[in-house]
C-alpha cells in the first residue's frame, strides 16, 4: 500500500488553562497549563487531536510523493501510520482510503493557499442558534463587559496641519446613498413584486455582456468590481414571497437572467431555512428574498493559485455585490440587509454545495419595511 500525507495540515499547540484545586487550597498556585496538539486540515473540515508521536510522524511523510506503507511504519510504527490513516491525516492508495483520497484531490484542485483553505474551513458555522450559544449582545452589555470602544474616528498627525476640504454639493447619488440602511423591521406579509427582484438581481448579480479575453477564456461585465474580472460569486436566492416565484431555493444564472429552481418547498420550511441561514436573527426572517453569496473560488483560484491575496479578494468581491443589492433595494424603496454571521455548513447542505469549491460568503436580503422600530436600525435622519 501506498501513502501519502494530505495536502494542507496547520498543527495548533491549544493551551487550556485548568485550577488544581488541591493547590489553590493548599495556598499555592494553582493555575495550570495543558497544551494539547490539534490538527487543522481542511479536507476534512473537523479538528483532530493528535499524540506528538502522531505529530512527528507527520513531519516526516511527504504530501507529494506516495511512499510504501512499511517504509513509513518502519521510522515510526505500525499503530501511528494505522491511526493517522483512520483520521484522514494520512491517504492510501487503498479502495477504503478513497473517500477521504477524494476530499485531498478535490482541496488539491481547486488551487486553495493552505492557510486561507485552512481559515475557511474553520471559520465556518452550523446550527449556530441562540440555544447553542449564539449571542446578540447590545451595545451597553459590550460597554459593561468590556469599557467603550476605541473612539469612532482619529487624528494622525497635527491638526493643525489638517487641509480642511469643501462640502460636496448635492448630487445624482446622494438620494439613494442617504437613504440606504439596514432594515431589521421587514413587514411578515408583503410580497416582493417580480419586476423589483428581476431588476434587483439583474443589475446586482446579472451579465451586462460577455468578452472572450482570449481564446476560451470569457468574462462577464457586471455593474460591481471583481478582483481579475473573474465574477466568480454566485447568487442563490431563497424566495418566500416573491411574486410569481414558487417558495423555495433558486440559483440565479447571470447571463440567462433566470431562476433555476433547486429545492421546492412550503412557507413554513423557507421561514426555518431563513432562520437558520442567518443563525436566529429573527429581525431579518421576514425579507421576502434572501440571496446567498458563495464563490465558486476555482474561478478566481485559475488566475490566482495558491495566491496570497486570492482569498481577500472573494470576500472583497461579496462586499461589492452586497452594496450593489442594498443601493438597488433602495431605489426600489426598500430596506436591505447583509450579513456574515450564517450557518454557512446549514446552507452548503440545503444547496448541495461542496465547501471547498464554494465557499459562501455572506447572506443578503430585503423586503418592505413593516413601519415599526423593534429593532435598531442606523436610519439618517439630519
Ligand atoms: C460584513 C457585514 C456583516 C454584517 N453582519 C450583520 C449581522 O450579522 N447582523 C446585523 O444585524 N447586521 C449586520 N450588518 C449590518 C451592519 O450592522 C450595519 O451595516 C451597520 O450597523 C451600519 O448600519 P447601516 O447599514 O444602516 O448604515 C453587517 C454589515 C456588514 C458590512
Amino acid at each position: 500500500m501506498l501513502i501519502r500525507r494530505c495536502a494542507v495540515l496547520f498543527v495548533e499547540p491549544r493551551e487550556e488553562l485548568d485550577i488544581d484545586w488541591s493547590s489553590l487550597f493548599a495556598g499555592e498556585s494553582a493555575l495550570g497549563a495543558t497544551v494539547r496538539w490539534i490538527a487543522l486540515a481542511p479536507h476534512l473540515g473537523n479538528e483532530v487531536e493528535i499524540g506528538s508521536d502522531e505529530l512527528q510522524a507527520l513531519g516526516c511523510i511527504s504530501l507529494t510523493l506516495w511512499q510504501e506503507r512499511a517504509a513509513c511504519e518502519q521510522k515510526s510504527s505500525a499503530e501511528v501510520i494505522a491511526r493517522l490513516l483512520a483520521h484522514g491525516l494520512l491517504l492510501s492508495d487503498s479502495p477504503e482510503g478513497a473517500a477521504m483520497r477524494e476530499r485531498d484531490e478535490v482541496l488539491r484542485s481547486q488551487h486553495w493557499r493552505p492557510l486561507s483553505a485552512t481559515a475557511h474551513m474553520f471559520s465556518r458555522w452550523g446550527d449556530m442558534r441562540v440555544d447553542k450559544g449564539m449571542q446578540f449582545p447590545s451595545f451597553e452589555e459590550l460597554v459593561e463587559s468590556y469599557g467603550a470602544p476605541p473612539q469612532p474616528a482619529i487624528e494622525r498627525g497635527a491638526a493643525i496641519d489638517a487641509l480642511m476640504l469643501p462640502v460636496p454639493a448635492r448630487a445624482g447619488l446622494d438620494e439613494t446613498l442617504f437613504k440606504r440602511y439596514t432594515g431589521r423591521n421587514f413587514d411578515p406579509v408583503a410580497t416582493l413584486p417580480l419586476a423589483t427582484a428581476a431588476r434587483l438581481l439583474q443589475r446586482a448579480f446579472g451579465s451586462q455582456g460577455e468578452r472572450e479575453m482570449a481564446p476560451d477564456a470569457f468574462v462577464l461585465k457586471k455593474l460591481s468590481p471583481s478582483a481579475g474580472g473573474l465574477h466568480p460569486t454566485e447568487a442563490y436566492v431563497l424566495a418566500q414571497r416573491v411574486q410569481g416565484v414558487a417558495p423555495g431555493l433558486y440559483h440565479y444564472h447571470p447571463v440567462r437572467h433566470a431562476l433555476e429552481p433547486l429545492v421546492a418547498m412550503d412557507t413554513t420550511q423557507t421561514a426555518e431555512l431563513a432562520m437558520r441561514m442567518v443563525a436566529d436573527q429573527d429581525w431579518f426572517v421576514d425579507a421576502p428574498m434572501m440571496v446567498v453569496l458563495a464563490a465558486r473560488v476555482e474561478r478566481n483560484f485559475w488566475k490566482y493559485r495558491n495566491h496570497a491575496k486570492a482569498y481577500r479578494a472573494l470576500l472583497l468581491d461579496a462586499g461589492h455585490l452586497s452594496q450593489t443589492f442594498y443601493l438597488l433595494a433602495t431605489e426600489a424603496g426598500l430596506p436591505a440587509f447583509v450579513t456574515a454571521a450564517v450557518n454557512e455548513v446549514d446552507i452548503e447542505r440545503a444547496l448541495g454545495l461542496d465547501p471547498l469549491k464554494d465557499m459562501v460568503v455572506a447572506v443578503c436580503g430585503c423586503g418592505a419595511a413593516s413601519g415599526a422600530r423593534d429593532t435598531v436600525e442606523m436610519r439618517y435622519e439630519p
